[in-house]
């Protein structure tokens, strides 16, 4: 019998999706870098099945791609051809929220935003958001220890977690479904599937950490001339104001792109930087740390939202949902010393512009989490592609000591400069480990290493 055969008798054909009953979303994610046709796409509905049908691909040595919403921008859930797709989408729901221990026990194809409203629900908080919270999902969350827009207050996704459970590559099911903010027995196993693309396990379960709902949020948008005086901005808030929960910095041609784009006029007047500064302090006493910050100049201008309307629109101005629908656009998530991202951002832009001299070249980001992202737009020349950007950019971010990923991970598209952010001894040491839990490499082969 084919491994087919063996996935239909034992998940049962309805499991099983091939050929033409594939639908298209499996074939790529955000990136819009995939394509290539897998052999099937298998649907599981419970943890059983999973180790089941691991257990049969391990077994014949084919290739598993595990899939979530596919909201990704790494490459890192798309197949590469004649594997077997794991979309975790039916294995969904929310088991449990224990009110006592704060946490919420979900399942990995849960959508984050279902979450995220159950926990509202019940009283709590999850803290994990981010913009694609309506389409992506936890496992995937998990996977790529996605960050987001509350990093800078709770953490990133590894944060969120106090138990897992995961399938292994022989299909072993690792149940560690710890509830206790305090567990130093051993090694501290579910970091090892947080982050890894998939690679050493299939996360399908996990215990999540809930915090006491942060209450009224104020938002302000901030205009502001010189990027030294955005970092003192943050600074300034953390000290001073207190409860920060956003600050999200843009430059100049990003806001201007996405207001124009939105129909949107904001603040008058033309600035280099725009802050968008979220507090869990209430209205006034916002107002009046941004009027000490007029007064001494620190900033240009400010405006803070007098209803939930205002606070969206500072908001879409920084999803840059036009942005994302240019020609060829690519999305950089680097992280650097915040100190320093100014300066690599002019040096980036000038370094753009002067071979592409047409390119969109956009900045934005999690300044108070060291994370800038760079889109850009650029019409190729002949024997030019995404990867001639990524090159240009991975070699001015070198000089810089940055990350080549602070939060989308590193997928297929940035695969070849890992050695840029990782040592050959870090590099050596995730080899071992793979080879440990994936002896016969069948988990999302060709990602991350
Ligand atoms: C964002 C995505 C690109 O922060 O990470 O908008
Ligand atoms: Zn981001």
């Amino acid at each position: 019998m084919s491994l087919l055969d063996d996935l239909r008798v034992t998940l049962g054909s309805v499991a099983v999706l091939a050929g033409d009953s594939i639908p298209p979303r499996h074939l790529s994610d955000r990136s819009a870098t995939g394509g290539r046709v897998p052999l099937a796409v298998v649907r599981p509905r419970t943890v059983a099945q999973i180790s089941a049908a691991l257990r049969l691909c391990n077994d014949a040595g084919v290739a598993v791609v595990p899939q979530g919403g596919m909201t990704g921008l790494a490459g890192g859930g798309n197949p590469s051809g004649g594997d077997i797709i794991l979309s975790l989408e039916l294995l969904r729901g929310i088991e449990e929220i224990d009110t006592a221990a704060a946490t919420m026990t979900v399942w990995a194809g849960t959508p984050l935003e279902v979450a995220q409203e159950a926990a509202s629900e019940a009283g709590l908080f999850l803290a994990l958001d981010l913009g694609a919270r309506g389409s992506c999902q936890l496992g995937g969350n998990l996977s790529t220890n996605a960050g987001g827009i509350r990093v800078i207050r709770y953490g990133m996704a590894r944060e969120q977690v106090l138990g897992l459970e995961a399938v292994l590559a022989d299909g072993t099911v690792v149940t560690s479904l710890n509830k206790m903010l305090k567990n130093n027995a051993g090694y501290d196993l579910k970091q090892l599937f947080i982050g890894a693309e998939g690679t050493l396990g299939i996360i399908t379960r996990a215990v999540l950490r809930l915090h006491p709902p942060p209450g009224a949020i104020t938002t302000a948008l901030c205009a502001l001339d010189t990027y030294e005086d955005v970092v003192r901005l943050l600074r300034q808030a953390q000290g001073n104001l207190g409860g920060v929960v956003a600050f999200e910095a843009m430059w100049r041609d990003y806001v201007a792109y996405n207001c124009e784009a939105l129909k949107l006029q904001l603040i008058s007047g033309d600035h280099r930087f725009w802050v968008i500064l979220e507090s869990t302090c209430d209205g006034a006493a916002v107002e009046g740390f941004l009027a000490g910050c007029l007064e001494t100049r620190l900033i240009a201008d400010a405006l803070v939202a007098q209803s939930h309307k205002e606070a969206r629109d500072f908001w879409s101005v920084r999803e840059g949902l036009s942005t994302e629908a240019l020609p060829n656009v690519v999305v950089f998530d680097v992280s650097l010393p915040t100190a320093r991202i100014g300066d690599f951002a002019e040096i980036c832009r000038a370094a753009l512009r002067q071979r592409w001299p047409g390119a969109y070249v956009f900045f934005y980001g999690h300044i108070g989490d060291s994370n800038l992202h760079i889109s850009v737009s650029a019409a190729y020349g002949p024997g030019e592609d995404m990867h001639s950007v990524d090159q240009l950019v991975y070699g001015v971010l070198k000089g810089f000591g940055g990350s080549i990923s602070a939060e989308h991970g590193i997928g297929t598209l940035k695969r070849p400069y890992l050695g840029q952010s990782r040592s050959p001894e870090e590099l050596a040491l995730m080899r071992k480990i793979k080879a440990a839990l994936d002896p016969k490499g069948i988990l999302n082969p060709g990602k991350v290493i």
